[in-house]
């Protein structure tokens, strides 16, 4: 991509095709799934107030970091780190962070195929009229039954897995991502009409004190930890998620107003998400810290109380699923670039992503149910009751997305020259500027380093 042309309406068109193509990235299970879950195994507001205040601070800058590193390598993550590590003068091993993430970016897909494989399935459930007459107690065994069939399981996180790579490898990526800017306003109306039922038939005030009144005396370095992860998650930061979203932009359209938008829409997201699901679990006496399969429990409910219904409830897994099908390709895409210029063929990259990150995600779908009881690090304290599911989404988390926002911001805070990054955000060295270097070069290394520390030891 990359158009470099001045023409105002190709500028706008630039820029919106990166907006939407970053947006599909970002918004998706990990904002709707996975935000709201461990909002609530971690204490609510506390956790709600790090993980933004985390997102300004450390994920939004990085977020800029991998869009410059990205537009000035267009070229796979291991590969756009290399080169411009070579043309700064410094090793060309800074394509082994850049493979670290194409590793890591399957493992991420590990999970996110069999979670978006249970979205599929609800999505036909709500089809066929599941949604009517459910109380607190039916969805809950809708939701095990699903979690007790690893035959239903592994057929839907195939299909998920095959929808994702036929797009990646048919190459329709753009035609998808068009589809974005319809999808993910109408995902914000559904939520949106999800909050108003919850204002209506819900406990909204219990949920709005639980979300953001928060109490301090949960703030421990693991969850601050685990917050801050879900900042990196839910941006797609860490693993080159965004980098090869660079190349949309053209050369004089301002990285930081783009990103801005993007970080805008991905938390109002995951916020009106959470305003949807709380009230519910408060008004139907569920447990907030019910784990990942709060919102699958809980939406239903709703969608049984609401007319319409089944529809609504049909229509809001299919936003969903897209939503899980732009970042599944986000992740695939990495791999598949970087075998190509390999000359080993982008099919073949494809099909070796998809076929890893099925076979990685039998752990998790094993983990609910003949594995649910099977802790594989019960030797180390504090990890006595952690399934592979558990391990592999808080390893992602805690390890990998803050080691690999440490290394790029050191790339592009430190490796990158200070006018390679001015000429590429195409700002003066002025205050915005500035506090962003400062985040980059100071806050997020001494910031993620302490954690580490704090949480290893
Ligand atoms: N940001 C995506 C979400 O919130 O669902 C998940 C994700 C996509 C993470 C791509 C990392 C990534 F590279």
């Amino acid at each position: 991509m990359g158009h470099k042309t001045s023409s105002p309406i190709e500028k706008f068109s630039s820029r919106l095709a990166f907006v939407m193509a970053a947006v599909g990235a970002a918004v998706g299970l990990g904002n709707v799934w996975k935000f709201p879950y461990m909002a609530g195994e971690n204490g609510g507001a506390a956790f709600v107030m790090v993980y933004l205040l985390g997102l300004v601070v450390i994920s939004a800058p990085i977020f800029v970091a991998e869009v410059v590193i990205g537009r000035r390598g267009a070229a796979s993550p291991p590969e756009a780190l290399s080169k411009q590590a070579v043309e700064h003068g410094r090793s060309r091993h800074w394509r082994i962070p850049g493979l670290f993430g194409l590793v890591a970016a399957l493992l991420v897909m590990s999970f996110y195929s069999v979670v978006a494989g249970w979205t599929l399935d609800y999505m036909v459930s709500g089809a066929s009229g599941q949604f009517t007459n459910l109380d607190a107690a039916g969805a809950e065994s809708q939701f095990a039954t699903l979690q007790a069939s690893v035959p239903r399981l592994l057929f839907w996180q195939g299909g998920f897995i095959l929808m994702s790579l036929a797009i990646v490898a048919l190459g329709v990526r753009a035609g998808i991502e068009r589809a974005v800017t319809i999808m993910t306003p109408a995902l914000g109306l559904l939520l949106i009409a999800l909050v108003v039922y919850a204002l209506i038939e819900g406990a909204m005030a219990e949920a709005v004190t639980y979300l953001f009144a928060p109490d301090f005396s949960k703030l421990t370095p693991k969850m601050v930890m685990a917050a801050l992860g879900q900042a990196f998650f839910t941006l797609s930061v860490g693993i080159g998620g965004v980098m090869m979203f660079g190349a949309y932009l053209p050369n004089n359209t301002s990285i930081f107003q783009a990103s801005l938008l993007v970080i805008a829409a991905d938390t109002a997201v995951a916020l009106l998400a959470g305003l949807a699901i709380f009230p519910i679990v408060f008004a139907n006496g569920l447990d907030p810290s019910g784990g990942p399969g709060l919102l699958f429990v809980t939406l239903p409910i709703a969608f049984a109380g609401m007319p319409f219904g089944g529809l609504l409830g049909t229509l809001f897994f299919f936003f969903l699923l897209l939503a899980a099908l732009t970042s599944a390709i986000s992740l695939y895409e990495p791999t598949a670039a970087w075998f190509s210029e390999r000359g080993m063929g982008r099919m073949t990259g494809t099909l070796v992503a998809g076929i890893a990150s099925w076979l990685l995600g039998l752990l998790t779908v094993f983990s609910f149910n003949i594995w649910a009881d099977f802790h594989p690090l019960a030797f180390i304290p504090g990890f006595e009751d952690k399934t592979f599911f558990t391990l592999i989404t808080t390893g992602i988390d805690t390890l990998v997305l803050p080691i690999g926002a440490l290394l790029i911001a050191w790339f592009a805070g430190r490796v990158l020259s200070r006018q390679a990054v001015l000429d590429e955000l195409g700002v003066k060295d002025g205050p915005l500027f500035k506090l962003w270097l400062f985040a980059i070069r100071r806050v997020t290394p001494v910031v993620v380093l302490a954690l580490l520390v704090v949480n290893l030891v």
